[in-house]
């Protein structure tokens, strides 16, 4: 049945519900207002209300909404070539490439473009066993990850949402625990040794295995999706353990890139003892504007590439419209200084965010804080850290303080028993600091202090 325009915004929403099949969710608990539009760190609702989006939607409009920069270049490009494909040259494409090699140091390297996130870690994947000669090499990945949700994608998460879908050993696949410092599974009570345990585990597994038979370990390196933000010790730690076993080191920087943890790249927080084999991208590469994805891979396995054929890609890989909207999200994050806006914003948002702590006893831990990217873990009992619900469920007291937290005009994410916020490196501080009064007083709302 179409939609009943006649009948206006109520026909399209009653459409929206009953047409469409709605991503991570029960179909008939779906429920979401229409969005008509958006500027800066605010989305409109077709009611008109403006919205704070505080988690940049899926962490991904690091620029805010409708950047009227990235907006002209997709009008400019298009207007000029809206599509073609990858067998031919196309002049955003070719200038992107250069400009992500310059931007991450990796020289003499070549980026492969994709969609988005998930078939970057894939096309990684694929180019890590090809270059390394190991055709059926292990991947190691750890829990609690999240690297997509095609086949390959869910078999490189640790997501306890998609885990019953896909069996990770048969699409070679070896995951470890994660750096969680909060609730460290080697038992270390600091988070600098969870970190250095949590790499030591990448590097047991490696040595079980054989290091032959391993391709190469992916890992986010900063802020995980699923709410785990490495410790310092972790990143350079892994980068020594797998470089001495000759096994390529994949950073996932989908979400943790452009800014979200106060760098270009997470891993430049390291210096070149960070520095990946390969690394993904996709959300902050066009501040969402248009899908695109890419790997960026170095001098060394651009090499081996080099003369032998790579059977790889998708219709739309590079596509000109979403390669002229990188390009502008880039000169956008440089014209604004928002990398280093995003730093210091994120040291305040980090530092308000302990205060809250200090107030709150449903608060257990508060984490991230090197960019606009932190995560506050609900607990139950501070004491014992026994969890709200068990992970990944969503405490019921949660929901009802983000549906409140909406109905202010705060779009706030959660997960489990997380709250993750991100908003777009845009937002201004009052309005961050608006929305953290917000915070403090629904906290005190929906979950009291013991007397
Ligand atoms: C770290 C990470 N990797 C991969 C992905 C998958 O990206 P996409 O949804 O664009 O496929 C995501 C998306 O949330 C992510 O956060």
């Amino acid at each position: 049945m179409p939609p009943d325009r006649a009948a206006g915004e109520a026909g399209l929403v009653l459409s929206e519900r009953r047409d469409v099949l709605h991503s991570w969710c029960v179909q008939a608990e779906w429920d979401a207002p229409t969005v008509v539009g958006g500027a800066g760190a605010h989305f409109f609702l077709e009611d008109g209300r403006a919205i704070l989006d505080l988690s940049s939607q899926a962490e991904c409009c690091n620029l805010g909404h409708q950047h009227t920069r990235v907006v002209a270049a997709i009008r400019d490009q298009a207007e000029r070539l809206c599509f073609i494909a990858n067998a031919w040259g196309a002049a955003p494409r070719a200038e992107l490439a250069a400009r992500l090699l310059d931007l991450s140091g990796f020289a003499g390297g070549r980026v492969y473009f994709t969609l988005g996130g998930a078939d970057a870690n894939e096309a990684a994947v694929r180019i890590a066993r090809q270059a390394s000669a190991k055709p059926n090499g292990l991947i190691v990945t750890r829990d609690r990850s999240y690297h997509g949700a095609s086949q390959l994608g869910m078999a490189l998460s640790g997501d306890a949402r998609t885990q019953s879908q896909v069996d990770p050993a048969a699409l070679g696949v070896r995951h470890v625990p994660p750096p969680y410092a909060y609730r460290c599974p080697f038992g270390s009570s600091g988070g600098g040794d969870c970190g250095v345990a949590a790499a030591a585990a990448v590097a047991e597994c490696i040595d079980a295995e054989g290091a032959e038979a391993v391709a190469a370990v992916m890992m986010e390196p900063d802020a995980g999706t699923n709410g785990i933000v490495a410790p310092d010790s972790y990143w350079p730690a892994l980068r020594r353990h797998t470089a001495e076993r000759g096994v390529l080191l994949i950073a996932d920087e989908v979400m943790s890139a452009f800014g979200r943890c106060g760098e270009w790249f997470a891993w430049q927080r390291y210096g070149d003892d960070g520095r990946p084999d390969l690394m993904t991208l996709a959300k902050g590469l066009t501040g969402a504007a248009v899908p695109l994805g890419a790997v960026i891979l170095s001098n060394a396995l651009a090499a081996r590439l080099d003369h032998e054929q790579f059977n790889s890609g998708l219709t739309y890989c590079g596509h000109p419209l979403a390669c002229a909207a990188g390009l502008a999200a880039i000169a956008a994050y440089e014209e604004d200084d928002l990398i280093a806006r995003s730093r210091d914003l994120g040291a305040t948002l980090f530092a308000e965010l302990q205060r809250l702590q200090q107030r709150h006893a449903v608060i257990g831990d508060v984490r991230g804080g090197r960019g606009l990217f932190a995560v506050v873990e609900l607990v139950a009992d501070c004491a014992t850290r026994a969890p709200l619900a068990p992970w990944p469920e969503q405490p019921p007291a949660l929901k009802a303080l983000a549906a409140a937290a909406l109905a202010e005009g705060v779009s706030l994410a959660t997960r489990g028993n997380l709250i993750i916020i991100a908003p777009p490196l845009v937002i201004s501080e009052r309005d961050l600091a608006d929305a953290l009064a917000l915070l403090d007083r629904l906290l005190a709302r929906f979950f009291p202090n013991p007397e």
